[in-house]
């Protein structure tokens, strides 16, 4: 996981800092991406089609993330969305510590019963992160899917950056910031602590890694300065600084999007946030979202 800039894998030529052709190749491919992809319509997400699965894994190669829309209501959804996700390949599920058995975690406004108050449990606003950041060693949640069930009744729009376009931005204005950020204790997810009990020691990480697996880029992040304790160098503290001010600046390839009733998004865990919103209890309109994260990434679609 701890891998340096010049252990690039052959075919991601463009993650190497020496290589700047490949990387401006790739750059412009990237930014030439632009806008809300079209979502791609699902007749039954527990059988999925060869053309919907090879359109979805597209998108993700592409932007790293997939809009979708399921064509009617799915009669078992826990199910329905573990078969979709092992129908792109995806198989581990992340057991965090509020997943509910299945590995599948209904994001509604509920009390939890832990001391800590978790956010996505609430109606409050979720800032810029990409998910399982706090996760060491092996564990790095690669990709997650999202599917709405239903929207709030007012507010509860996604931001989604795709990790690689705020690669891009970090790399033009400083490729030292980019080595920094790979450096193997660029942060610190400090302890966490219930009832007493430790579950989760202090752990440093990167930011950016390349995975062992296919070289493909890996991004860990939180904007929540208790979340991380980012090292103390002047890199690593500008390359943060950059990053928290790219996010109140906006940039052109942030999509801001509202989920409807059947829709989702499948990513290579890219970086998101959420805006607060409000339920409407006597409308029944209360805000169900379907979450489910993997061990894996998302496999490139079938050369054609
Ligand atoms: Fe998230």
């Amino acid at each position: 996981m701890n891998t340096i800039p010049d252990q690039v894998a052959p075919q991601h030529p463009h993650f190497s800092l020496d290589d700047d052709g490949s990387y401006a190749a790739w750059r412009a491919t990237k930014l030439a991406s632009r806008g809300m992809p079209e979502a791609v319509s699902i007749e039954n997400p527990a059988e999925l089609t060869a053309s919907a699965r090879e359109q979805l894994l597209r998108g993700c190669q592409a932007r790293n993330f997939a809009l979708f829309h399921l064509g009617g209501p799915i009669a078992d959804v826990e199910r329905d969305l573990r078969a979709f996700g092992r129908h792109l390949g995806l198989l581990d599920l992340d057991q965090n510590l509020c997943a509910e058995d299945s590995g599948i975690t209904a994001i509604t406004v509920k009390s939890t019963a832990t001391d800590h108050t978790y956010i996505p449990y609430t109606n409050r606003p979720l800032g810029w992160h990409t998910d399982g950041y706090y996760n060491a060693g092996e564990h790095q949640v690669r990709a997650w899917l999202l599917y709405c069930a239903q929207p709030a009744a007012q507010g509860g729009d996604n931001e989604l950056l795709d990790h690689e376009i705020a690669y891009i931005r970090i790399r033009d204005q400083n490729p030292e910031w980019i080595r920094a950020l790979m450096a193997a204790d660029a942060f610190t997810i400090p302890s966490n602590t219930e009832g007493g009990e430790q579950i989760r020691p202090d752990h440093g990480g990167p930011v950016f890694s390349l995975s062992p697996v296919d070289g493909s880029l890996h991004m860990r992040y939180s904007a929540r300065q208790r979340n991380v304790i980012w090292k103390d160098d002047a890199a690593t503290r500008d390359a943060a600084a950059f990053l928290l001010d790219m996010f109140k600046r906006g940039d052109d390839h942030i999509l801001r999007y509202r989920l409807q009733a059947g829709e989702g998004v499948i990513t290579n865990n890219i970086l998101h946030r959420r805006d607060g919103f409000r339920d409407d209890p006597t409308s029944g309109a209360k805000r169900l979202i379907y979450r489910a994260r993997y061990y894996q990434r998302l496999p490139l679609p079938k050369e054609t």
